[in-house]
């Protein structure tokens, strides 16, 4: 069987009704055997699973696959790369509920993304509004453009209570505004960015383009970017989708995709870009004028990287085949039962926005000093980490349980944790 007949077939055995834990442990953990070895070999809590996911056994087979094609077909592994490129599209597509698959185009960062939507927007220095609650490389991107006179960046802070208001991102966009640059989930609070909406309809009342940085909410929130009407969207596999660094992505809704041929002056046309974006790159054939490929192929770029979409495979199609609206239902019932756990034990947690379904995949541990927290943390066997609040303090850990922790280990993880950050037990 291949892996993706493997993956689905565990699914099916999974069932089609909620996930629980029985059924998890059964069915999917088997596919799992390495980690879950590493587990067993470390005594470690994986709790870091919104920083890193785990994979799958099958994601190395996946790779080998595609050098086995090299080594058994020379250039004739051309075709079924390509043909998993485009697969790769459509799963990300499907993730994110874009209905046209070539209007995904793979990355190697989410920074990149940001790069090609910049240089793609016509003026030379676009005013571009974002929140202070952008992942710190989205942040460098803009700074570094607005260094070089390449954009003018107007940031909106969060406020006191850490939280983003999406209205104080409103009143910032004002005629003259191109871009707006906003996270779907807050990396460092976890806050999902609620009005997202009216956010986008204010950009584009003055025709402004609105970017979305889904890193934290694809795979997580069962959410559809063509209902969000957002521009564009990036994101990455390395997290939630256990596809590992390197495969990421673009995405783009209709409004920045063209015809086949020569961009309109005073439209986005992407200059990130290279052959696999010509019209016909295997005619070879030069003109004066650039004439694009229609739609998202314009948004290609050259040779593309190869092994990234094999690489993302398996942990693509396992999250397509469970479902990202189970998957939340089952994370949000771990996340209450560890949060749970830990209250018992004396150990806080931080909502920012009120409730969990106002959150992302992770909890918050207020802490004084981040890195000194995750490093005992880790000393005492709970892999975790911790971001800075965008209001300056304090830190905070985050937490993220995935399908292969169990409530046992949970409530040991909690026991662990106690240890180390309860205020009864802290030293
Ligand atoms: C919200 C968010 N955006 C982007 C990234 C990654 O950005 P890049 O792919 O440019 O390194 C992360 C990584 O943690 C993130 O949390």
């Amino acid at each position: 069987m291949c892996t993706i007949e493997t993956i689905r077939a565990a699914v099916e055995r999974v069932g089609s009704a909620a996930l629980n834990e029985p059924a998890v442990v059964e069915h999917l953990h088997p596919l799992f055997s390495r980690v879950l070895k590493r587990d067993a070999r470390t005594n470690e809590i994986y709790l870091a699973n919104h920083s890193l996911g785990r994979p799958l056994d099958a994601s190395s087979q996946d790779v080998q696959e595609a050098m086995d094609l090299w080594y058994a077909d020379m250039d004739g592994a051309w075709g079924p790369w390509l043909d998993e490129r485009d697969a790769y599209r459509a799963r990300i597509a499907r993730l994110i509920g874009r209905a046209d698959p070539k209007a995904v185009v793979p990355k190697s960062s989410a920074a990149q993304g940001l790069r090609a939507v910049l240089n793609a927007l016509p003026s030379e220095c676009p005013r571009v509004v974002a929140t202070g609650g952008e992942f710190d490389s989205i942040d460098f991107v803009l700074r570094a453009y607005a260094h070089r006179g390449k954009a003018r960046v107007s940031y909106v802070p969060c406020g006191q209570n850490a939280r983003f208001d999406a209205d104080e991102i409103v009143k910032r966009i004002e005629p003259g505004t191109e871009l707006v640059v906003v996270s779907r989930v807050i990396f460092s609070t976890g806050q999902l960015l609620g009005g997202i909406e009216r956010v986008i309809v204010r950009a584009h009342q003055i025709g402004a383009r609105v970017l979305v940085d889904a890193y934290h909410s694809a795979g997580v929130l069962p959410e559809s970017m063509d209902d969000l009407g957002c521009d564009a969207m990036i994101g990455g596999n390395y997290k939630y989708t256990r596809g590992m660094a390197g495969a990421c992505w673009l995405a783009l809704a209709d409004s920045m995709l063209g015809p086949a041929g020569v961009p309109e002056p005073d439209g986005p046309a992407s200059v990130d870009t290279g052959w696999f974006a010509k019209a016909e790159p295997f005619a070879y054939r030069r003109s004066d004028l650039p004439e694009y490929a229609a739609g998202g192929d314009a948004w290609l770029e050259a040779t593309p990287p190869i092994l990234t979409y094999y690489q993302a495979r398996a942990g693509l199609e396992l999250t397509l085949a469970l479902g990202v609206d189970r998957l939340r239902a089952y994370t949000l019932g771990q996340l209450a039962f560890l949060r749970e756990a830990l209250h018992d034990r004396g150990v806080p947690t931080r909502l920012i926005d009120g409730s969990p379904e106002a959150h992302g995949n992770y909890l918050l541990i207020p802490a004084d000093d981040g890195p000194d927290a995750t490093a005992r943390l880790k000393q005492a066997g709970v892999n975790s980490d911790a971001r800075p609040s965008p209001a300056g303090s304090p830190w905070f850990v985050r937490l993220c349980p995935d399908l292969l922790n169990t409530q046992d280990q949970l409530l040991e993880a909690a026991e662990r944790v106690a240890g180390v950050l309860s205020a009864s037990r802290a030293g």
